[in-house]
């Protein structure tokens, strides 16, 4: 089964923003939906302003929400 490679920016920018809240939002997905993402941190997304940053599929998205960050992996799945 192919995942869906979501990379949530940790630097230290995005992280004062609140990249914690969307990693804490991913782990309330049900199991089944969890499973399908793959994970993953990264250091600087080069976007530190509008943080916090995340990247699916190459496409950098900034001033994340944990709703929208929700909403993005639903349309990406
Ligand atoms: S720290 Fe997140 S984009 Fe730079």
């Amino acid at each position: 089964m192919e995942q869906l490679v979501v990379e949530i920016c940790a630097g230290t920018s995005c992280y004062l923003l609140g990249s914690q809240d969307l990693i804490d939002a991913l782990e309330t997905l049900p199991p089944d939906k969890r499973s399908k993402i793959d994970l993953r941190g990264i250091t600087c997304l080069k976007a530190c302003g509008h943080g916090p940053n995340v990247r699916i599929k190459g496409v950098v998205l900034s001033n994340m929400t944990p709703d929208r960050l929700l909403q993005a992996i639903e349309d990406n799945l």
